[in-house]
């Protein structure tokens, strides 16, 4: 909920000073960066956390002397930020190398209580990470793996599909917030609810969904959701929202010295103390970014005298929340404007939602084929030109499988976030013109 009735703007040279990587050449040409969806840049001060730290307070944890005081303080300001960020309690956060590795010790946390006979509910559309756990951990404990489908034609899960396949032996859903590939954004707070009904867990991916969207676990109502830092202006860091009754619950795979105390018993080892401390920056900047935006509300930027009053300086979750009302509304002029370009291309065929109408049902994210062209070709003579996007299936197997494209070098990838500009946009649709002679 923003503050404000209208979003707030967001102030992108503000945003791009932020980020030093951004001001860089590739072959003379200023790079840019559509490459968000395999991990985005870094504000400065994220940058300087991770150097201060390694500078200042390189320990480990629990010692009796200042440096690994520090740290653990470090850490504890590390998960009240995150759990601003995700809105739950600081106990209710634990930290991982990243949701792969967090996905896989939770599949077999869980496993360790189911039987065969049992079922879990997996969806066609995720990334494998949100998969291959869990049909790891169904073929060690003889539990049946159910598939939700979704439609080819706008690539949105077929939720009637899903529904009918949640039953009373259903155990876990486990669905993405929104595909790394495709862009789609799904109705995960309907998906909990189905699941609840069954009695059944829900455990969200919400890895993709993190640079685009408020992650509001309290509403939720999701039991485990992942996220990874290096998505969302961070490090290179995995991160896991469960609520508090399951941690405490259920059984983890740990070392005897390692606590039984939440969320250190779902740590595992010496963690990547650095990228912590860049963590807690990360978030400071998102709250910085909504308290910015909500700021320039008062310049007239959206209607309002700069004479009227400013609205009171937020706290940081109400200030992540301005941040990405800002974000939400960047993006999506960001989305229509490439949108709009690509359907122009010529042999294009563009993966998901096309129809601006359901435009809130995804994010800036396009996977695309061109005719003639492999989407190796394509990212590289982009890349050639200081365009970054990707090509193959991003881990996104099922996608491409089902498509039959996974031989034929899957997809061109161009994700966007809210660094990017519109004249990079149109940068781009003219660089692939070019390329395409068109
Ligand atoms: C939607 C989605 N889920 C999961 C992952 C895996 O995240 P990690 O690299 O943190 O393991 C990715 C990575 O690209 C992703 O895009």
């Amino acid at each position: 909920m923003p503050l404000t009735e209208t979003a707030p703007a967001l102030d992108l040279s503000y945003v791009r000073s932020q980020f030093p990587s951004l001001a860089q050449t590739v072959n003379g040409q200023p790079a840019v960066f559509f490459d968000g969806p395999g991990g985005t840049q870094v504000p400065q001060r994220v940058i300087d956390a991770i150097s201060n730290y390694l500078r200042r307070d390189n320990a480990n944890t629990g010692g009796a002397y200042a440096t690994s005081r520090h740290t653990d303080a470090m850490i504890a300001e590390a998960r009240a930020a995150m759990a601003d960020f995700l809105h739950c309690g600081a106990d209710e956060v634990a930290f991982g190398p990243n949701m792969t590795t967090l996905t896989f010790a939770i599949s077999r946390a869980l496993g360790r209580d189911l039987h065969p006979g049992d079922e879990i509910l997996l969806t066609r559309l995720d990334h494998d990470a949100n998969f291959s756990p869990w049909t790891a951990m169904a073929e060690d404990r003889g539990v049946t793996v159910r598939i939700a489908e979704f439609r080819d034609e706008d690539c949105t899960l077929d939720l009637a599909d899903l529904a009918s396949k949640i039953t009373s032996k259903t155990r876990l859903v486990a669905v993405g917030y929104a595909s790394n590939a495709v862009g789609t954004i799904n109705p995960v707070k309907k998906i909990v609810e189905l699941a609840h009904k069954a009695g059944a867990l829900a455990y969200i991916d919400a890895v993709h969904y993190g640079p685009h969207g408020l992650i509001d676990v309290a509403g939720l109502d999701c039991d485990f959701l992942a996220c990874s830092t290096y998505k969302f202006f961070g490090p290179h860091m995995g991160v896991l929202f469960g609520k508090r009754e399951h941690l405490k619950r259920l059984r983890p795979y740990k070392v005897r010295p390692n606590t039984n105390a939440i969320p250190n018993c779902w740590e595992w080892g010496t963690l990547n103390h650095e990228c912590i401390a860049g963590i807690a920056a990360c978030v400071d900047y998102l709250a910085d970014l909504g308290r910015h935006s909500i700021a320039s509300c008062g310049d007239g930027r959206l209607g309002r005298p700069s004479s009227e009053a400013r609205p009171e300086l937020p706290d940081r979750r109400a200030a992540i929340e301005a941040a990405y009302a800002a974000i939400h509304e960047h993006e999506r002029g960001l989305l229509e404007r490439m949108m709009t370009g690509l359907n122009k291309i010529p042999g294009i065929k563009i993966y998901g939602i096309t129809d601006p109408a359901r435009f809130d049902e995804r994010c800036a994210t396009f996977a695309v084929r061109i005719e003639g062209h492999t989407p190796l070709e394509l990212a590289t003579k982009l890349g050639d030109r200081g365009f970054f996007t990707w090509d193959g299936n991003y881990y996104a197997l099922n996608l491409t499988e089902h498509f039959d494209v996974e031989k034929s070098g899957g997809f061109l990838r161009i994700g966007l976030v809210h660094y990017n500009t519109s004249e990079e946009v149109d940068r781009m649709l003219a660089a692939l013109r070019e390329i395409l002679g068109a």
